[in-house]
């Protein structure tokens, strides 16, 4: 078993960037300037926007946090979003998800605008991600995407099972694999919670991506010998025998399936770290598509 450092390639991934920037100073050009808004006190949302501002600082972009009351009301959100949309020294943002019960979250993820969309959620990105038109690409499966193409996983014909129908992972994470690209052209079956026989069909693939957002879901006896595993879950269970309190835990039994797959993504330092790097990567994206 091999392990798919989402820690090393993300670091490589930065200093790509990194050194991006440096020759972008050098030649007078804008640096990338990414903001973040986040609503409320959410200790994983906080700790996520934390890990975004800090990649900015370690690749030289500009970024600004804008925290807001978890009482904010949508018409203030929506504002504020419109003000990040017309404001020339940014070139991307994201409002951290999720939003208070109060906001609908599909009104605010339609107000910000494509071209400063670099989370790629917004259904003009997702409609030309599912066209395979140039776009921001949501950045967890970008960075799984990325992941694979660094260690050269092969993927063609390829059979490969995503779990989960998110519109941020599963979803996008299904239409890529299929794409007549490379990494791509796998012959994709996107299951859900509704799938019946799920053991089966991992069973059978070359590829499996656990999206389904449910600890240790994903057992070695779903998984083929010699399969790629790739687990996007998080998740934070207390666990008095640790120092900090707590373990955490993907979608995936990690210790029982590294024993069968080829290739698999630790949790934490896998795909996590993919994420913050891509988004990083949308960011420089963005401020280029505006030149
Ligand atoms: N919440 C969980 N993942 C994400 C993400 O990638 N972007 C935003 N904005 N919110 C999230």
């Amino acid at each position: 078993m091999q392990l798919l450092d989402g820690k090393k390639t993300s670091a490589e991934l930065k200093e790509e960037l990194r050194q991006e920037v440096e020759q972008r100073k050098a030649q007078g050009k804008k640096i990338p300037h990414l903001a973040a808004i986040l609503v409320g006190d959410d200790g994983a949302s906080r700790t996520y926007v934390n890990a975004k501002v800090k990649a900015c600082e370690a690749v030289g972009f500009e970024s600004t946090l804008i925290r807001k009351e978890a009482d904010i009301s949508e018409e203030e959100l929506l504002k504020l979003v419109h003000d990040l949309n017309m404001d020339p020294e940014i070139d991307g943002f994201i409002v951290q998800l999720p939003l208070p019960k109060h906001i609908d979250e599909d009104k605010v993820t339609l107000a910000v605008a494509p071209e400063k969309d670099v989370d790629g959620f917004h259904p003009e990105n997702l409609g030309r991600l599912v066209l395979g038109l140039p776009t921001f690409v949501s950045a967890t499966p970008n960075g799984i995407m990325e992941l694979l193409a660094r260690y050269n996983i092969e993927t063609s014909g390829k059979d490969c099972v995503v779990i989960g129908r998110s519109n941020i992972v599963g979803t996008p994470m299904s239409i890529l694999l299929s794409r007549n690209s490379n990494p791509g052209n796998c012959t994709v079956t996107l299951t859900h919670s509704r799938t019946k026989n799920l053991a089966e069909i991992t069973r059978r693939a070359d590829i499996v991506v656990a999206a389904i957002g449910k600890p240790e879901f994903v057992k070695a006896d779903m998984i083929k010998e010699g399969a790629v595993v790739v687990d996007v879950g998080i998740h934070r269970i207390d666990d008095p025998s640790k120092k900090s309190g707590f373990s955490l835990l993907g979608d995936c039994d990690f210790e029982a399936i590294s024993k069968k797959a080829s290739y698999i993504t630790p949790v934490p330092g896998g795909v996590g770290p993919m994420t913050i790097a891509s988004l990083m990567a949308n960011t420089m994206k963005a401020v280029k598509m505006r030149e």
